[in-house]
């Protein structure tokens, strides 16, 4: 073993910063990237289809990206105040995005929904949420709610997929179906004069929402005074560079930013209606103590990453990049349904956009329940083999990540790859063992 890997194993849980995992013996530690591969200590090459988990859309070392980092770097790194850095792509981000007429910094996607729950709360003076079973809003307590359960459906009943979230909290978070429009309006009517916001992922992890649900959720939230708030920490400047909001063409009113936002520099951005989003004025601390929410963020809107933001939007901005992106992300996904078929497997691809997972499942994959594995073993030993195959993933089976680095032969080397990779799951993973557990779970 690289004794870089033994420190690694020594110094992190599970030889790892989160989610990856790996068994003991295929912990790696990486030495750099550039487009879309990655080299390790070991001098192993691998090609990355997790994209630092979709924030580096641009590619690795993008030189734009590299550039605007190394001059900003050397103006200092960090103000806690507005820049022209964070002010060019403040004003940019309220143009592009029609929910956002004001924002404010931070610097994960985690922060950027956490605020915007709270913000809802504060606003409508309710104290509940709607979220949707196995959505993921980032590691606070809302955003790991019925991410993954097990048991039976309880719908609006919320089980925390953490230990350590607090249990009375979990009281104010409403769990719904998501693309069930019906189940979820008559949610919303029951807990009408408790209810603060819906938040959705607008493509659920790798589920496109049915024609309607998100129009239907934005009528339903207007007609009882409740906030619709859109997680677009994947979907914005991904699946078109308004995001979810431009694609589906539903606004919310407040909505939550990160991921490729900062093209690989930690990001995240909440905003939405001026009225709403002053309740952060600090003013109001005094004038108006009850109708002020705080907010602040040490490293949010920093020099260096909005310096890398505005070059990722330049890049974002340039002729055909979102073609380019459904392009080859319809290629990956038709390449892999086409692995599944040859190999007689029961399953499906899932995805829009750059973005793409197997569920081993006919079931029409529609919500967290549908989309489930029936096979989990042998979605588990896939991933494992694409990772001692020479493929970087999300082991936990998140979804797969394209990039502007990424081109056709790449996903056919993807598809190679994973040809014999799960041909040799097939092998060793027996069809009989069909419990129901998670499907895409994480980042
Ligand atoms: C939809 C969604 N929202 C929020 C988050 C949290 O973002 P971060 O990891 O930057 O805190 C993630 C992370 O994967 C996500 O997928």
């Amino acid at each position: 073993m690289h004794p870089a890997i033994a420190r690694s194993l020594a110094a992190f849980p599970a030889g790892c910063n989160g989610e990856f995992d790996l068994p003991a013996d295929m912990a790696t530690v990486i030495a750099r990237g550039e487009g879309c591969r990655l080299w390790t200590v070991e001098g192993r090459e691998l090609l990355d289809f997790s994209m630092g988990w979709g924030s580096t859309l641009p590619g690795h070392a993008r030189p734009e990206i590299v550039a605007a980092v190394s001059e900003a770097v050397t103006r200092g790194a960090n103000f806690s105040y507005v820049t022209e850095a964070s002010l060019a792509v403040a004003e940019e981000i309220i143009r592009v995005s029609p929910a956002c007429e004001q924002l404010r910094f931070c610097a994960s996607g985690t922060e950027s929904t956490m605020y915007c729950l709270r913000l809802a709360r504060a606003f409508t003076g309710r104290p509940k949420i709607l979220k949707f079973e196995g959505a993921y809003h980032g590691a606070h307590d809302t955003g790991v709610a019925s991410l993954f359960p097990t048991a039976p459906p309880d719908y609006p009943h919320s089980t925390p997929s953490s230990a350590g979230v607090d249990a009375h909290g979990q009281n104010n978070i409403l769990i719904a179906p998501f693309n069930d429009a019906a189940t979820v309006a008559e949610l919303i009517r029951q807990h009408q004069h408790e209810l603060a916001g819906v938040i959705v992922e607008p493509l659920q992890r790798c589920l496109p929402p049915s024609p309607g649900f998100l129009e239907s959720l934005r009528t339903a939230c207007t007609d009882v005074g409740a906030l619709l708030i859109f997680d677009e920490v994947v979907t914005g400047f991904r699946l078109a560079y308004g995001g979810a909001q431009e694609l589906y063409g539903v606004v919310p009113d407040l909505v939550a930013y990160g991921k490729a936002l900062g093209g690989g520099l930690p990001i995240g951005v909440y905003g939405g209606r001026r009225d709403v989003m002053q309740w952060v004025v600090e003013k109001r601390m005094t004038t108006a103590p009850e109708a002020y929410v705080w907010t602040a963020s040490t490293l949010g809107g920093n020099p260096i990453s909005t310096a890398a933001a505005s070059a990722a939007l330049a890049i974002y901005r340039g002729e055909g990049v979102y073609e380019q992106l459904h392009e080859l992300g319809e290629y990956l996904r038709a390449g892999v349904g086409q692995v599944l078929r040859d190999l007689g497997v029961e399953g499906q691809v899932l995805g829009d956009g750059p973005l793409a997972s197997v569920a081993f499942t006919l079931r029409q994959a529609t919500d967290y329940r549908s989309s489930r594995h029936d096979r989990p073993d042998l979605a588990r030993q896939l991933m494992l083999n694409l990772f001692t195959r020479g493929v970087f993933l999300n082991p936990m089976g998140t979804k797969l990540y394209l990039s502007l680095a990424h081109t056709a032969a790449d996903c056919d080397e993807f598809c190679n790859r994973m040809t014999d990779a799960l041909a040799a799951a097939l092998e060793t993973s027996s069809p009989d063992r069909r419990e129901p557990v998670a499907g895409t779970v994480g980042s």
